[in-house]
C-alpha cells in the first residue's frame, strides 16, 4: 500500500467540561463533522504538507530534521505526530494532504481529529498493527507535548466516535449505547440544538485559568469538580434510559458549575437563557467555554423555537449528529 485516507470526527462535551482534566469522568459524543487526511509514500527524505484548510499549500521539512528547526504554528499537530512516529521507526518521504469538513473555530476539536486521522494512516501504511488503545496513549502524548494541557477525551472521541463515558488520559473509555442519539433526523423525541457564540475559545488558557483557580482555593475547587461528577454519573444513566428531561436539567446543574469556575462568558450566558426560555429542558456551554459552542436539549414542539431564539440571541445554529463513527480508512 502506497497511499491511504483515513476520516475522523470532531466532537462535543456534554457533560464534564473542565473537571475531566482531574481525574475525573466527562461524557462526550463525536459528530459528524469529519476531517480527512491522506498519506501517500514518496521518493527521499522529505515530509510534505498541503493543509490549505489553515493556510498551507506546499510545506518541505527535511525527514532528518525533525524536531531540530522550528515547528510552524499551524502544522505542530502534523510534525508532532511524524516525530514520535519517526523516532522509533524507519520510514521514508510521505506527502500528507489534509481537509478540515469543519471550521477550526468551532471547538469540534481539529487537532484531536489531525492527530489521531494522520496517527492511524502512518501505522496503517508502515503495516503496523495496533490497538485503540495503543493508539490513544500515543495520540495522548502528541496532544500534551503540544498543548501541555488536556485530558484527552478529543482524541478517544476522533478514535472511537460514539457517545462515551470518558476519564482523564483514557483510564476509563466505556461506549454508552444511545440509539438513534439525539440527531434532528432522528426518530427519537428529543434532540439535542447546538449554537456557536461566533468566538473561538482559547482551551490551553482557560484550562490554565481553572488550575490557577484550583490553586488559590483546593479544597473548594475539589469540591465543585465532586459535584460536577455526580452529574456526569447522574447524566449518564439517564441518557441510557433516553430520560431526555432528565439530562436536560443535569444540563442546568452542570453549568452552574460551570460558571462557578468562571469559565461562561457573556455570549454564552445569553444563548443558554434564550434556549432555555424558548422552553428548552437544559443548556450548558460545551468544551473549555469563553466561546466555541453551547447545548440545548429540546423536544419535537420546543425545537424550532429553541433554534430560533439561539439565533436571535446572535448564535449560529450548528446543524450537527452526534454519535458518528470513529476513526476509519475510506
Ligand atoms: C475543552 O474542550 C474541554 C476541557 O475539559 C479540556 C480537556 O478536557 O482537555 C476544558
Amino acid at each position: 500500500m502506497n497511499k491511504i485516507k483515513v476520516s475522523t470526527p470532531g466532537k462535543l462535551m456534554l457533560f464534564g467540561d473542565h473537571s475531566v482534566v482531574y481525574n475525573r469522568p466527562c461524557i462526550v459524543a463525536s459528530v459528524d463533522q469529519r476531517f480527512e487526511v491522506v498519506v501517500e509514500k514518496i521518493k527521499g527524505k522529505e515530509m510534505v504538507v498541503q493543509a490549505p484548510g489553515v493556510g498551507i499549500y506546499d510545506y518541505r521539512k527535511d525527514l532528518n530534521k525533525l524536531g531540530e528547526t522550528r515547528i510552524t504554528k499551524e502544522l505542530r499537530f502534523v510534525e508532532v505526530v511524524v516525530r514520535e512516529f519517526y523516532s522509533k521507526r524507519t520510514f521514508g518521504g510521505i506527502k500528507i494532504k489534509t481537509k478540515n469538513h469543519f471550521s477550526s473555530e468551532h471547538g469540534f476539536g481539529s487537532s484531536a481529529a489531525v492527530t489521531v486521522g494522520l496517527s492511524k494512516a502512518l501505522f496503517e501504511l508502515k503495516g503496523i498493527k495496533i490497538s485503540n488503545k495503543k493508539l490513544f496513549d500515543f495520540c495522548y502524548k502528541v496532544v500534551l507535548d503540544v498543548q501541555g494541557v488536556g485530558s484527552g477525551f478529543d482524541v478517544a472521541a476522533a478514535l472511537y466516535g460514539g457517545v462515551l463515558y470518558f476519564v482523564t488520559g483514557g483510564r476509563k473509555i466505556e461506549k454508552i449505547k444511545v440509539p438513534n442519539f439525539l440527531t434532528s433526523e432522528s426518530s427519537e423525541p428529543s434532540y439535542i440544538v447546538v449554537g456557536y457564540t461566533g468566538i473561538k475559545a482559547d482551551t490551553p488558557t482557560l484550562v490554565r485559568q481553572v488550575a490557577e483557580l484550583k490553586r488559590h482555593d483546593p479544597e473548594k475547587i475539589e469540591k465543585c469538580f465532586d459535584e460536577i461528577t455526580k452529574i456526569v454519573k447522574k447524566a449518564k444513566i439517564s441518557l441510557e434510559k433516553k430520560d431526555w428531561k432528565r439530562a436536560g436539567e443535569l444540563m442546568n446543574e452542570n453549568q452552574v458549575k460551570l460558571e462557578e469556575l468562571g469559565v461562561s462568558s457573556v455570549e454564552l450566558d445569553n444563548l443558554i437563557k434564550a434556549a432555555r426560555e424558548a422552553g428548552a429542558y437544559g443548556a450548558k456551554l460545551s468544551g473549555a467555554g469563553g466561546g466555541d459552542c453551547m447545548l440545548a436539549v429540546v423536544n419535537k414542539k420546543t425545537k424550532d423555537k429553541v433554534e430560533k431564539a439561539i439565533e436571535d440571541a446572535g448564535g449560529e445554529v450548528m446543524r450537527v449528529k452526534l454519535g458518528a463513527e470513529g476513526a476509519k480508512i475510506e
